[in-house]
């Protein structure tokens, strides 16, 4: 790790920096034109499929995540919040569209990004039928500390983003991990501000951990199955051996999963405000690598923001 990269230590102090940050909607342009994407764009197999699935998880998830938080919208009195909470649609909306161009890549390739996408999809709307709205938003407050919390670990590790070996699939990760990092208290903070009770929120956050981890488990498994190369045994068994030292299975990570359910936490106890201006300054700033791909804000966006705000 760079001495200029912030550590992911979750007794760091909570400051409420990032609360107050406004959050900026890019619309990238991201095209995949420069060589045929390689079938296995991680460091190997199993962890290509890992990524497939939940890269596969995200547009209905997101889309789900958004309207958990739209229902509330009239309901948010605080103005920093609710343009916080425009940032956060346009944040979301922009990842399903990249993602969703991406598992297109990965369908091509032989992943079965287009069976997930149909499972979440059926999923949720069981959830959204069945179950209260405030539950809907306590489910994304949680899924919102899951994807911050793996977003700050490929923020803060360089040994975490060495396992992408294709700089494309790396782009489209850290830019979206970027923006997970910078919004990760919208959802939580709407979930305080109108709902409020904690007994609820830990209780999802169980449900959500058991749900999260059996759906990831089940899909990779199924996607590893259907796969010649990956599923060979001596493949299969060398892959799983690396995962004893995966960066997002430390102890460090499952902590910081764990603190969601203490009575007084919040997401900026862990505070990112350092590593969310270096990570702007790295993909946007003059100099950033992704500088060039940010696409001017359609006028139409403009009025999408203003309305969901
Ligand atoms: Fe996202
Ligand atoms: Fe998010």
């Amino acid at each position: 790790m760079t001495a200029s990269e912030p550590v992911l230590d979750p007794s760091s102090g909570r400051t409420g920096a990032a609360t107050a940050e406004p959050i900026a909607v890019r619309r990238l342009r991201l095209d995949y034109d420069s060589d045929p994407l390689p079938k296995y764009f991680m460091e190997d197999e199993l962890m290509s499929h890992v990524v497939a699935v939940l890269s596969a998880l995200f547009p209905e998830g997101e889309d789900f995540f958004v309207r958990s938080v739209r229902r509330y919208r009239d309901r948010i009195t605080d103005p920093v919040l609710k343009k916080q909470v425009a940032g956060f649609i346009g944040q979301e909306a922009n990842h399903g569209r990249e993602h969703r161009n991406f598992n297109a890549r990965l369908q091509a390739l032989g992943y079965p990004t287009a069976r997930v996408d149909r499972l979440v999809r059926r999923g949720l709307a069981v959830n959204e039928k069945t179950r209260s709205p405030e539950v809907c938003l306590a489910v994304t407050a949680a899924l919102e500390h899951y994807t911050a919390t793996l977003a700050e670990v490929l923020l803060t590790d360089p040994e975490a983003r060495a396992k992408f070996t294709s700089p494309e699939v790396r782009d489209l990760l850290v830019w979206h991990a970027l923006e997970e990092s910078e919004h990760k208290a919208v959802a939580f903070d709407v979930y305080q501000q109108v709902v409020g009770d904690q007994t609820l929120r830990a209780r999802v956050m169980r449900e959500i951990t058991f749900w999260f981890l059996f759906d990831s488990i089940t899909q990779t498994t199924l996607s590893i199955l259907a796969d010649r190369d990956a599923r060979r045994p001596t493949v299969l068994w060398a892959n799983l051996k690396k995962l004893r030292t995966s960066p997002w299975l430390s102890k460090a990570v499952r902590q910081r999963i764990a603190d969601y359910n203490r009575p007084d936490f919040h997401p900026d106890d862990f505070d990112n405000a350092e590593l969310t201006a270096l990570w702007r300054d790295r993909l946007f700033g003059s100099e950033g690598s992704l500088a060039g791909k940010v696409r001017a804000p359609r006028a139409r966006d403009d009025v999408k923001a203003a309305a969901a705000a």
